[in-house]
């Protein structure tokens, strides 16, 4: 059996989280009771990976109206009030504002019944999303998995996995499925500077679940391709374009082109929830870019000169022609992705 860890739950008043910044030496949860607190653990990545950060964010709305009372004016007016703070914490990840335009719906159509009722509404909606997650996940790893030969080394990047998502993740998600199918699976794990998602975090995830991982530095993936060997990359998304563009984790754009170089499938694992069916390619996906401090400050040792100038793009985007294939929960999409990814979104009434 896989342990994999419970990232985020409702638990009755409070969204109860793992805070991932302590990740890995120590495991804290945190009850949040507010917006504001929903907000400010998805801005400092106390709760991060597309699917989970829009879950939070659900759950969030949940907070907010849960603080409000009767009129309906009052109702939507908190929920708005809401939505607004916590789409304004992290441009990139669909699944944010996918999430909370579902919840935008459900106040839209039930404000008008009082707050019971609304109440009740909102906290389904948020259920909803989280269990359509954990079954994605499940869908997603199985197709995935078959991707993969019976003995092989993959290699990630930042974190897909149980800590990203309501279950056990996207990318990672296809590593555990075939693990458990039998296949013997060795991971390589991409460090991700600047935050360490994949030091801290995948290979935290990784270890707990008995899975074979072996951590690396980001600059080192050419020379593993190289010497060890790669049979595919697995990576996540935050934002995939109609023509197949993907934005992920800053670096996933370096091991395409490398993954390209050494013949390597490279392979892209995400829910319908991350498609983004009104932009045409990933020009239009907006980037974080996040503090320089992240790049001179790690964890607060001090690594570079005073006043140097910094960029700290958080994301970057792969172009599809990189891209062997995306993962859904629905199959596999192969090139060309833009024909495929068309019929996969005009078969989904819900994005
Ligand atoms: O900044 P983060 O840690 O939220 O970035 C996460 C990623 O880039 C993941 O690969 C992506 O969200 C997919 S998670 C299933």
């Amino acid at each position: 059996m896989l342990n994999t860890v419970k990232t985020l739950e409702w638990r009755g008043d409070a969204l109860r989280i793992i805070d991932q910044t302590r990740l890995p030496t120590e495991q804290v949860y945190l009850d949040l009771r507010t917006v504001p607190e929903v907000a400010e653990a998805i801005k400092t990545l106390r709760v991060r990976g597309a699917p989970a950060i829009g879950i939070a964010a659900a759950f969030g709305v949940v907070l907010g109206v849960l603080a409000a009372d009767d009129p309906p004016e009052a109702l939507r007016a908190a929920a708005e009030q809401a939505i607004e703070e916590l789409a304004a914490t992290r441009p990139t990840a669909k699944n944010l504002f996918w999430a909370l335009q579902r919840m935008r719906r459900v106040v839209e159509q039930t404000a008008n019944q009082g707050k019971s009722v609304l109440l009740e509404r909102l906290l389904t909606e948020a259920n909803a999303i989280l269990e359509e997650d954990r079954q994605a996940c499940r869908a997603m790893g199985r197709h995935g998995a078959s991707l993969l030969p019976d003995r092989c080394t993959v290699l990630t990047h930042c974190n897909a996995g149980a800590l990203a998502t309501a279950d056990y993740g996207t990318a990672v998600g296809v590593i555990y499925a075939a693990a458990q199918a039998g296949k013997r699976i060795r991971v390589y794990a991409d460090e991700t500077r600047p935050l360490l998602q994949g030091a801290r975090l995948t290979a935290w995830e990784l270890m707990q679940a008995g899975i074979d991982v072996t951590l690396i530095c980001d600059n080192m993936a050419a020379w593993v391709m190289r010497t060890v060997g790669i049979d595919a990359v697995l990576v996540g998304a935050d934002r995939i374009a109609r023509n197949g563009d993907v934005a992920n984790k800053i670096g996933t754009y370096n091991l395409a082109v490398l993954a390209h170089r050494h013949g390597v499938p490279f392979y892209v694992v995400a829910p319908l929830s991350t498609f983004d069916p009104e932009i045409d390619s990933g020009e239009e996906i907006p980037i974080e870019e996040r503090s320089p401090q992240e790049v001179t400050h790690p964890f607060g040792v001090q690594i570079a000169p005073e006043g140097v100038k910094v960029f700290n793009p958080a994301f970057d985007v792969t172009p599809a022609e990189l891209i062997s294939a995306i993962v859904t929960e629905r199959g596999i999409v192969s090139p060309p992705l833009a024909e495929g990814i068309r019929k996969l979104l005009d078969g989904n009434e819900k994005s």
